[in-house]
This record gives structure tokens, sequence and C-alpha cells, in this order.
């Protein structure tokens, strides 16, 4: 067993369902290397423990609300893969500072081997951050890279959140049923930026609980793992479905306007 869950047996779950959904990733092809991370707001369960205090790092920009809080964090350069089949070193617990300016490792999978954390917890931890601010029941941040997703980034036509949510909404009844209000779309910037954190947080703010990252991937939140990754699932088979109509050399002749508003009117849909 993880040596994490040694330390604190509340995390077994956490790192169980961490385990299940990497497997889900690497199998769909979005997890290739090191892609993709994942982390969870653990401080109900882990408050209290007896912890070591490893490195310590400043962040670039203040958390102050998560100031005392635990995250579970996938580790930078580890692979998905690894994670899925329980390999050490994959995943680290950290506490943000009482101030929120910097964060300690306080456990990681396998002693002297703690991994550090993604070098995307910028947008981590300002999605964690916007989601205590909101009072959100989420605590799952998921970044993934689903291959037609982010191929839809890629082509003109698709480069403004009305446009790809046209587009993805229309193909598929599903979307509009999973995600009401559709995606969020984060322009291309650095991987690991503040600008990809603020672009981020943004987008969660205008109420999409999945945001692409053009050119790269996406980011979601959910009250579990499972449920951040569902509707990475729903809208990549959407993408699929634009990009095989396109493939098959015409535009998808897909869903009416009258025929959302019947989704929005029979499954009572926030619009
Ligand atoms: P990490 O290995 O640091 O988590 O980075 C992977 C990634 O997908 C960056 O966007
Ligand atoms: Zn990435």
């Amino acid at each position: 067993m993880s040596d994490l869950a040694v330390a604190v047996p509340a995390l077994k779950p956490w790192l169980d369902e961490m385990a299940e959904v990497a497997a889900y990733l690497w199998e769909k092809g979005w997890a290739e290397r090191n892609a993709g991370n994942v982390s969870v707001d653990v401080t109900p369960v882990v408050a209290g423990a007896a912890l070591p205090a490893g490195l310590h790092e400043r962040l670039a920009a203040s958390r102050p609300e998560l100031g005392g809080h635990y995250l579970l964090v996938s580790g930078t350069g580890r692979r998905f893969r690894d994670l899925a089949r329980g390999v050490p070193a994959s995943v680290c617990l950290i506490r943000i500072d009482d101030d929120g300016a910097g964060y300690q490792v306080v456990g990681g999978d396998d002693g002297a081997q703690v991994a550090r954390p993604t070098f995307e917890l910028p947008a981590h931890l300002a999605v964690h951050q916007s989601l205590v601010r909101r009072g959100a029941s989420e605590r799952v941040v998921l970044h993934t890279h689903p291959t037609e997703l982010i191929a839809l980034t890629l082509l003109s036509g698709y480069q403004d959140e009305a446009a790809v949510n046209r587009a993805l909404f229309s193909v598929h009844p599903e979307v509009k049923v999973t995600v009401p209000r559709g995606v969020g779309l984060a322009p291309y910037v650095l991987p690991g930026s503040e600008a990809l954190a603020r672009a981020t947080v943004a987008a969660f703010e205008r109420d999409h609980p999945v945001v692409l990252w053009a050119k790269h991937g996406c980011l979601a939140v959910g009250t579990g793992v499972v449920a951040a990754f569902d509707p990475i699932d729903t809208l990549n088979k959407a993408a699929q479905l634009v990009l095989l109509c396109r493939g098959a050399g015409q535009q998808p002749d897909g869903l009416s306007a009258a025929d959302l508003a019947e989704l929005v009117r029979v499954f009572k849909l926030r619009e």
C-alpha cells in the first residue's frame, strides 16, 4: 500500500479513485508520457494528522483562501499510466502555508522519493481557491489532453467559445444535458503559467465546469475524480463526431435550436 495511505488511511479512497481515472486517461490515449495532472482538496480527511515537513516552495501568486488546506497532487513528470498501477512517487501531499504564500510537501508515496507537485500547480490552486471562495462542493481539479477536443481548437471556425459550444451541442444531445452552459475556452498561453491560471479561473467563473486550453488540453472540476472525468469524456465524444463528419467532407447536420430548447425544458436544465 502507498506510504500516503499508511500515514493517513482516509486518503486511500482518493488514491484509488485517482488511479482508476488515470487508467481511463491512459487507455483513451489522453495521457501520453507525463501528460495530465490531478489534485484533490483533502483538507477534511487530513487535518490533524502528524506529517513530516518536506520541501518548501514559495508560490508566484499567493492563495490566501487556501491557507492551511491539504492537497493531494500528482507529481510533475510522473506518468498517469504509472499512477494507474500504483507505482510509488506518482503523487504527493502538500500543505498550503497559513498565509497562502507558499506550500510544503508533507508526504509522498515513497519516503525519500517524494514527488514534487505538477508544474500546472498555479492553475490547480487558482481553481481550488475559486471553489473555496464560492463554497462549492467540488474538490477535484483534473487536467488531461483529450485528443479530439484539442484538435477542434486547432481548426479555424472553432476559435471562440460560442462557436465551439454551438458545434459540440449540435452533434450530441448528451452535451447539453451534461454541461448545460457549455465549455469555457482559454486561449493558448504558456503551460504552467500564472496567465493560464488566470484565464482558467475566468472561464470557470463564467460558470463553465470544463475549460478547454486551446492547443493543449482541458481542465475540469468535480466532486470526485470520476465526476471530473465524465463530462470531458462526453465532450470529447462530441468533438470526435464533429471531426468524423468533417472528415467525411460534410458539416454535421446537427440538432436544431428547437431540439436544444426541448432538452432544456424536459430535463429542466440551466441556461
Ligand atoms: P506535469 O508532469 O508537471 O503534471 O505536466 C504535465 C502537463 O500536462 C502539463 O500541462
Ligand atoms: Zn498539459
